[in-house]
C-alpha cells in the first residue's frame, strides 16, 4: 500500500471511530547497509530510513480512559493512565503502554487520548517496524500534549519502552535511523556519542534489493538478549567499557579466560566495526565492488562467528554469491530470519528473484517476498489538526 493510501486509511479510521480530527505522523522503517549488532557495543552502524513505515493518528479523548486501535490486526486496547504495566504476550499493546509509561517516568503530564495506527512494513522482516511504531507514538504524543521532547529524548523513550515493556534489550540504531533519516542519505552513526554523519547514497549502476525469507524464529528475542550479555561480559573481562574499545590483541590476551564462542563473538564485533568504517570510506570513493565484498564478509561473520543467521538466510546469500550481477549481500537486522540486503546490477533484480524463488520454495517450502525501497526522511508530522 502506498503511503498516501495508508495515511488516508488511518485518518478515516480514526475519524469514524472517535469522531474527531487527529494529529497524524509517519515513522519509517530502516535498512542497515552494514554494522550489525555493533550498536549495543557502542560501535558504528550505517543505516538509512526507508519510504515504508507506520502511520499513527492521535487525539485527546473526553473519556476517562485511553483507547488504541491497531488497524492491521483489528485489535483494541483500552487502558487507564494510572498503574500502567506490561501485558504478557501483549504484542503491539506493549509498545503503546511502554511509550506511555516511559513518558510518565519523565514527569511530563499526559491526558487520556485515542490512537489508531497501521503500517506498510511487515513485522519480523528486519526492517524495524517496532522502532517505527515506538517513534510514531512518542512523536504523536509529544505533538499532542506539547511535551517539548527533543528528537533525541524521544528515541531514548522508544528504546526504553522496548527494553522495559517488550523485553528486547535493543541498541539505538533502529530508533535513531527511523527518527533522523534523511532523503537519499544513509547515516554513519557512532553509537557511543550518537554523532551521525550523513552520506549521499547512489550506487550508480547498482540497486539495493531486499528479499524477505518470510522466516521469523521465535527464539530471536532471547538469542538477541543473550548476545548482548555475552558482549558485555567479554568487555568486562577485558576491562573496557564496551567492545567498541576492543582490539584483536586485547581479545587474544583474555582468550584463555573466555570460551571459544565468546572469543568469536568479540572478534566479530571488532571486525564488523572496522568494516563499517571502511564501507563509509569506500562509499565516498564510489567503490561499489569493495562495498559489496564488505557485505559478504559481514554475513560470513554473522553466520559463523556471531551465529545469528539461519539456513534460509544463508541459502539466499549463497545464491547471491553465485550470481555475477550481485556484488554484495548479507542478512540484515537482528537475525534468525527477516530480509537479506543485496547490491544488484541495475536491471538484474528481476532475473535474480526469478531464479531464486523456485529453488527457495523447493528447499524450504516457503515463498520469498521482494521489497523495493527508497531511502527516505525520518519521523515527521503529516498534518496538524487540533480540536
Ligand atoms: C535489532 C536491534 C538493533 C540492532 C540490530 C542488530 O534491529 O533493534 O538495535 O542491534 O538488531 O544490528
Amino acid at each position: 500500500m502506498t503511503n498516501d493510501l495508508l495515511i488516508e486509511k488511518v485518518k478515516h479510521t480514526f475519524q469514524k471511530r472517535f469522531e474527531s480530527n487527529p494529529i497524524l505522523c509517519f515513522s519509517p522503517g530502516r535498512i542497515n547497509l552494514i554494522g550489525e549488532h555493533t550498536d549495543y557495543n557502542q560501535g558504528f552502524v550505517f543505516p538509512a530510513a526507508i519510504d515504508k513505515g507506520i502511520v499513527t493518528a492521535v487525539q485527546k479523548s473526553k473519556k476517562s480512559y485511553c483507547c488504541a486501535y491497531s488497524i492491521d490486526t483489528n485489535e483494541v486496547l483500552e487502558f487507564s493512565l494510572k498503574n500502567i504495566c506490561p501485558i504478557k504476550n501483549g504484542g503491539w499493546r506493549n509498545y503503546v503502554l511502554g511509550i506511555v509509561a516511559e513518558i510518565q517516568k519523565t514527569n511530563r503530564e499526559i491526558e487520556n487520548f485515542n490512537l489508531v495506527f497501521a503500517g506498510n512494513i511487515p513485522s519480523g522482516a528486519g526492517l524495524s517496524s517496532s522502532a517505527a511504531l515506538e517513534n510514531s507514538i512518542a512523536f504523536g504524543l509529544n505533538e499532542l500534549f506539547e511535551l517539548r521532547f527533543t528528537k533525541k529524548e524521544m528515541i531514548y523513550i522508544s528504546q526504553k519502552a522496548e527494553h522495559n515493556y517488550v523485553g528486547v534489550f535493543c541498541g539505538i540504531m533502529d530508533q535513531y535511523a527511523s527518527m533522523f533519516g534523511k532523503d537519499e542519505h544513509a547515516l554513519l552513526l557512532d553509537c557511543r556519542d550518537l554523532k551521525a554523519t550523513y552520506f549521499s547514497i547512489d550506487f550508480k549502476e547498482y540497486d539495493i534489493l531486499l528479499i524477505n525469507t518470510n522466516v521469523k524464529h521465535s527464539l530471536a528475542e532471547s538469542e538477541y538478549n543473550e548476545r548482548r550479555l555475552i558482549c558485555e561480559n567479554v568487555a568486562k573481562r577485558m576491562g573496557i567499557l564496551a567492545l567498541r574499545d576492543a582490539t584483536v590483541e586485547g581479545l587474544l590476551a583474555v582468550k584463555e579466560q573466555i570460551t571459544e564462542e565468546e572469543y568469536q563473538k568479540g572478534l566479530f564485533i571488532v571486525e564488523e566495526n572496522k568494516r563499517v568504517l571502511k564501507a563509509s570510506k569506500v562509499i565516498t570513493e564510489n567503490d561499489c565492488k569493495v562495498f559489496g565484498e564488505l557485505l559478504f564478509e559481514s554475513h560470513d561473520g554473522l553466520q559463523h562467528q556471531y551465529k545469528v543467521s539461519c539456513s534460509e538466510l544463508d541459502f539466499l546469500i549463497d545464491q547471491a554469491k553465485k550470481n555475477p550481477n550481485v556484488i554484495g549481500a548479507r542478512m540484515m537486522g537482528g537475525g534468525f530470519g527477516g530480509c537479506t540486503i543485496n547490491i544488484v546490477k541495475k536491471g538484474a533484480s528481476d532475473t535474480f528473484i526469478k531464479t531464486v524463488t523456485p529453488i527457495y520454495f523447493k528447499k524450504f517450502n516457503k515463498n520469498l517476498s521482494r521489497y523495493d525501497v527508497r531511502i527516505s526522511q525520518g519521523t515527521h508530522k503529516i498534518i496538524m489538526v487540533k480540536n
